[in-house]
């Protein structure tokens, strides 16, 4: 255990490479923290699967993250955090952040009409867990979901831009059409890869939330109202791990990450 609580990573996991757009905010915004990151791509995808087997692999995500003596668990799965973040909150006595509740504030906040569109996984819209974050804030917002399932295997195969995309994403997004929505978040890890697409269908008065970007706000308010945010005095470290093959992670998730992925491992969580 290191003596020094701001040399200790941030721990962050995902079901598999969509939350490396969570990490990417996060190294952009506190370059100089130690991080860790777990994807579970062996279980990936999340989004199909019922709350109680995403919470127990939540379980065993935090409890191998727990082992690496993080200082923040960040959850930057949307399915988990939308199923399972309270159950880990009870779990373990460091910070634990979401990305549903950051994602909701800042929606709430950019409304000028109070007419909001979600969209994600199926999980997630079922778990109607961005609803009740945002009408907790205003309970005057309206609010608008709608699952997009394809949306996850069009960015992992890359086509986040051109013909088939935007098809993908008229079709899906037709359904907030007619509802004066002014403000989408972008619910799921991979879609702020579509953004350009979504920006283009929606039209150029949406706002587009992205709930990557606002978890890191989020974090540094946390690391810094605990003295716990890392000032630079050595290189920081980035460890990756993951319940799969590295290979694909390491193909498509450069792509996510925007840099090199360095120092990966293949893991067991599940005992
Ligand atoms: N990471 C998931 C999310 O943000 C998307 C992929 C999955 O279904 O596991 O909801």
């Amino acid at each position: 255990m290191s003596s020094d609580i701001t040399n200790r990573p941030i721990g962050v996991f995902d079901s598999g490479i969509g939350g490396l757009t969570v990490l990417k905010e996060i190294l952009r915004v506190l370059p100089d923290e130690n991080t860790i990151y777990l994807g579970d791509t062996a279980r990936v995808p999340y989004g199909i699967r019922s709350p109680e087997t995403v919470i127990r692999y939540s379980f065993e995500n935090t409890k191998f993250l727990s082992f690496k003596d993080i200082k923040i668990l960040v959850i930057a799965c949307n399915t988990a955090s939308s199923v399972s973040l309270d159950a880990i909150k009870s779990r373990v006595s460091i910070p634990v952040v979401g990305v549903i509740e950051p994602g909701a504030k800042a929606a709430v906040m950019a409304t000028k009409n109070k007419k909001i569109g979600v969209i994600g996984t199926e999980a997630t819209i079922k778990s109607n867990a961005y609803t009740k974050a945002m009408k907790a804030i205003n309970e005057e917002v309206e609010v608008f979901c709608l699952a997009c399932p394809l949306f996850v295997p069009l960015v992992e195969e890359g086509w986040t831009e051109g013909h088939i995309a935007s098809m993908v994403a008229e079709k899906y997004l037709a359904g907030f059409k007619n509802k004066d929505i002014d403000t989408v978040v972008l619910g799921c890890t991979h879609y702020p890869l579509l953004k350009k697409v979504i920006a283009e269908v929606m039209g150029a008065g949406v706002r587009l939330i992205d709930s990557a970007i606002e978890i890191s706000q989020e974090i540094t308010v946390i690391l810094e109202d605990l003295g716990m945010k890392r000032e630079k005095k050595s290189p920081s470290f980035r460890e990756f791990y993951v319940t799969d093959s590295p290979e694909r992670f390491l193909n498509v998730g450069e792509k996510f990450l925007g840099q090199q992925i360095e120092h990966i491992e293949k893991i067991n969580v599940g005992n």
